[in-house]
């Protein structure tokens, strides 16, 4: 059994790595190879928790599009995909995950992966009053964050993902741009109207039936 999951968990490592050198050259270009998501998709699995192909995809196409720091809230797929296409940029890459085996997971999947740029942190989950968000480590930036995937935590958290703005708000740009995923949930929904009540904000449901959105400041 445990030599079947170390197979299991070589035979990943390779197809990720295969994803990550065809990524590397994929920077120059506008857009992501829909085959390369899909080949991702594949090695890395986790259905029911990793971001569906379309949303990985525009969040591809969204890092290759900008600059400056990104931040992550809940990791998995989507970091590694960061992680692949911004190897090669003097860029910071945070990642907050509250899990502790999967953080310990993933950790062992970017360092086998030579991804060690990536700054995943684990950030356990405490009380804010009405809602639960990730504990803000101290962060160096020399720059505030350009681009937020915000995937967690999880919607049986209270308040979901909600945190992200009254938390971490002061050290995004007001150029960033956040990528919401699972918007067409009422929880995420009522997320937006909670963080329009506090900041002026636009934003654009987009995907199969609004499955994710783009939420900028006004
Ligand atoms: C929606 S998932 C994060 C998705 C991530 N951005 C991706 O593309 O894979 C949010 C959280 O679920 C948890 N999670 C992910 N996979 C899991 C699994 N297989 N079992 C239990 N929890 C999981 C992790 O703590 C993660 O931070």
């Amino acid at each position: 059994m445990i030599r079947f999951k170390q197979q299991r968990l070589a035979l990943k490592i390779w197809l990720l790595s295969l994803v990550g050198s065809r990524l590397k050259a994929a920077t120059d270009r506008p857009a992501i190879d829909r085959f390369d998501i899909f080949l991702l998709a594949i090695a890395w699995g986790n259905i029911g928790y990793a971001a569906g192909i379309s949303y990985l995809r525009h969040v591809g196409d969204r890092v290759v599009n900008s600059k400056g720091p990104i931040l992550e809230c809940g990791s998995g797929a989507t970091t590694l995909l960061i992680a692949m296409l911004t190897q090669n940029q003097k860029r910071d890459f945070v990642v907050f995950e509250h899990n502790l085996a999967w953080y310990r997971h993933l950790q062992l999947i970017l360092k086998r992966l030579g991804l060690n740029h990536v700054k995943l942190i684990h950030a356990p989950l405490i009380d804010y009053g009405d809602f639960r968000w990730y504990t803000p480590p101290a962060l160096d930036l020399k720059h505030p964050f350009e681009l937020v995937v915000c995937d967690g935590p999880p919607g049986s958290i209270p308040g979901g993902r909600y945190g992200l703005l009254p938390i971490m708000g002061k050290q995004l740009s007001t150029t960033c741009l956040i990528l919401l995923d699972d918007t067409h949930r009422k929880a995420e929904q009522h997320i937006i109207t909670s963080w329009r009540q506090q900041r002026c904000l636009r934003f654009n449901r987009m995907g199969y039936l609004g499955s994710y959105s783009e939420v900028e400041f006004c």
